[in-house]
């Protein structure tokens, strides 16, 4: 028996999958998510009925010690994804497509497969409308594809720092379109991050895949929240995070209330938003 194995009393009673997820967002069922790293994490998201699991490129940051997610490796990625797998047997699993390893739709191609045989249900890539050729090839050959616009923290150097994006309306807009033309090339899921809360809204109603926000406000159809900001493990945590260990007092009651507060739309509140 694995040191981390999922246990009976998972919430999570069966296998959840992109019509599971697409099935919540009709009935307008929050969905939850957490970025989360290793293998007794993973299983303890299970326990707590978290429905998607991200392998993100912020282990570059969380755990590794970088000052930005450019560093990540493929094979840093795929021993985390493999980790995650481990631990767990119901959340569906995506895994973040490091820098420049998704720059082509071949080179996506080579990469995307890597990580899906690590154990990945689906990989996260971030950009907009260049992106839909390559949604699209990997969609056709059964590669489900979670696209990330706002905040695309791969761009840093090229957006100026982490900073929240869509506040004119020229990038509301540009953002607006990217959303509709990834879900048209067959997007799975979108993560939406660091955009004013309205912008956000209409994105959610314009596209017919869910879309998980992270500083996105209230109305997305789920909610993202790296686990070192949930267990209150950043030294300078960002405004949309919050320490749920505080309140509940230990790891699986932090976990079990971040989750609770997302399906009763309790978090995130006001002061986690932007305007
Ligand atoms: O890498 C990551 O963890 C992410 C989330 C912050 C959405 O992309």
């Amino acid at each position: 028996m694995p040191y981390a194995s999922p246990q009976a009393d998972s919430k999570l009673t069966s296998a959840v999958t992109t019509s599971t997820l697409r099935k919540m967002k009709a009935d307008g069922e929050k969905f939850i998510t957490v970025a989360l790293y290793d293998a007794p994490m993973s299983a303890m998201a299970q326990r707590c009925g978290v429905e998607v699991l991200l392998v993100g490129d912020s282990l570059g940051m969380t755990v590794l010690g970088y000052d930005s997610t450019i560093p990540v490796t493929m094979e840093q990625m795929i021993y985390h994804v493999e980790a995650v797998r481990r631990g767990n047997d119901k959340s569906l699993i995506m895994g973040d497509m490091p820098f420049m390893t998704y720059s082509t739709p071949e080179l996506a191609m080579e990469n995307a497969t890597r990580i899906m045989q690590a154990g990945a249900h689906m990989v996260k890539i971030e950009g907009g409308e260049w992106l839909a050729p390559t949604v699209k090839m990997l969609g056709e050959r059964g590669i489900p594809v979670c696209a990330h616009l706002g905040l695309t923290p791969q761009s840093v150097n090229k957006l100026g720092g982490f900073k929240v994006q869509g506040r004119n309306d020229d990038q509301a807009e540009a953002i607006l379109k990217d959303a509709k033309l990834l879900d048209e090339a067959g997007a799975d899921l979108l993560v939406l991050e660091c955009v004013p809360s309205e912008l956000a809204k209409r994105i959610t109603e314009a596209v017919s895949m869910p879309v998980i926000g992270i500083g996105a406000g209230r109305d997305t159809d789920a909610q993202v929240l790296v686990i070192n900001d949930i267990l209150g493990l950043t030294e300078k945590p960002p405004k949309f995070s919050k320490n749920f260990l505080i309140e509940a007092g230990d790891i699986p009651s932090a976990l079990n209330k971040y989750a609770a507060d997302v399906k009763a739309q309790i978090f995130p509140a006001d002061e986690h938003c932007f305007k």
